[in-house]
């Protein structure tokens, strides 16, 4: 792990000469740029190869510069910025007048989170003290490290097999301890209405009711019944290059056979014991708890993807809220999985 100022100091002369630098934050790993600075940001599109429609979130270093760069914060916003920052909660919020428009796709929201990773923090920290980047504005705009459409990165190596010399400095803080991307909710509509929550992560809706009486509306594609979507019918997202299909435990052992008689090699997530893997050309456990699993699952998705597998059966979850932001991301990467990265921008939706 490289953690010592002068690698710190080296990402803040990068940041602002406009280059991008990629660091991990709790949930994944981002690819960041001076949020004030529209050339600068426009290499993230370009490395990732992602559409200019798609806005990214504003990395903040805690919740004091939040008016330079969102308007009309509802108290609610301030409740959950205190609550939840640094952590991994993502708010979208009005834009004020700095925020570029290549930051939010062109949008009149912007997204802001301030994320608890000491690593992301003491390079936020560095950079405001260093007066930060264009108009001494202090925001780094990031999204996750991954190509456009990928498995998001969750380790240092992850970003650079993704981005390569795109980059020109990866900070190492080691492996993401919450593993999937952070909850975003739409504040935009005020205190008067339900806030939406447009994307499931480890901060859970109960958890934000808790803080601001009210259950965010949920609008991101139920994760409820755990069974396969048809492609296209969801947002394509998440996805390792080989087919994914879920499996439920009781049928694995059927499934396996089948596939195997029609000599297909199988690769295996698990998280129950197995009475028999030896079918399998390869098979990766997580933990049975949710956050465990959530910490492993990118990279073990990756490293399945890996193994020239035609196919990757993933065992099928608990149906319980707790793993609901697990079952989204898994159903995005079945919708995904197996399609040309032309494909895969064609069928993907972009999230309101
Ligand atoms: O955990 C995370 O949020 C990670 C780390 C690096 O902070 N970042 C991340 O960024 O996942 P990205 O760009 O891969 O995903 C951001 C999501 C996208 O789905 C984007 O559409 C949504 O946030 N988003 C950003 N700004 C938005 C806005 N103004 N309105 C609606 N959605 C927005
Ligand atoms: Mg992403």
């Amino acid at each position: 792990m490289r953690t010592d100022q002068a690698v710190i100091d080296r990402a803040v002369a990068l940041l602002q000469a406009g280059e991008l630098v990629a660091f991990p934050t709790e949930t994944v790993y981002g690819v960041g740029a001076d949020a004030a600075n529209p050339a600068a940001v426009g290499r993230i599109f370009t490395a990732k190869g992602r559409p200019a429609d798609h806005p990214l979130i504003v990395h903040l270093p805690g919740d004091g510069g939040l008016d330079r760069w969102a308007r009309d914060i509802p108290t609610r916003a301030w409740e959950l910025a205190e609550a939840f920052w640094p952590g991994p909660l993502t708010l979208i919020l009005k834009r004020a007048p700095a925020v570029p428009a290549i930051v939010t796709g062109g949008q009149d929201t912007v997204g802001v989170r301030v994320p608890a990773h000491p690593l992301a923090l003491a390079l936020l920290r560095a950079y405001a003290e260093a007066g930060g980047g264009v108009d001494g504005l202090c925001g780094i705009a990031a999204p996750s490290a991954n190509r456009f459409g990928r498995i998001s990165p969750t380790e240092a190596a992850h970003v650079r097999a993704e981005l390569g010399d795109a980059v020109p400095l990866i900070l190492d803080g080691g492996r993401c301890p919450v593993g999937i991307e952070s909850t975003i909710v739409d504040l935009t509509r005020g205190d008067d209405q339900a806030p939406r929550l447009l994307r499931p992560g480890r901060v859970t809706p109960e958890q934000i009711a808790a803080v601001i009486g009210v259950l965010p509306e949920i609008v991101t594609r139920p994760a409820d019944d755990g069974t396969p979507r048809v492609s296209g019918s969801l947002a394509a997202h998440y996805a390792p290059t080989t087919p994914l299909r879920f499996v439920t435990q009781a049928d694995l052992v059927d499934v396996v056979d089948e596939l195997r008689q029609t000599g297909r090699r199988c690769a295996l997530l698990h998280h129950s014991q197995l009475p028999n893997a030896s079918a399998l050309h390869a098979g990766l456990r997580l933990p049975v708890d949710p956050q465990g699993y959530a910490r492993g699952l990118y990279a073990a998705l990756r490293e399945l993807d890996q193994m020239a597998a035609d196919i990757i059966l993933v065992e099928e979850i608990p149906a319980a809220p707790a793993w609901a932001a697990i079952a989204d991301r898994l159903h995005r990467a079945a919708c995904g999985a197996g399609l040309a990265t032309n494909d895969r921008a064609s069928t993907t939706q972009v999230r309101p």
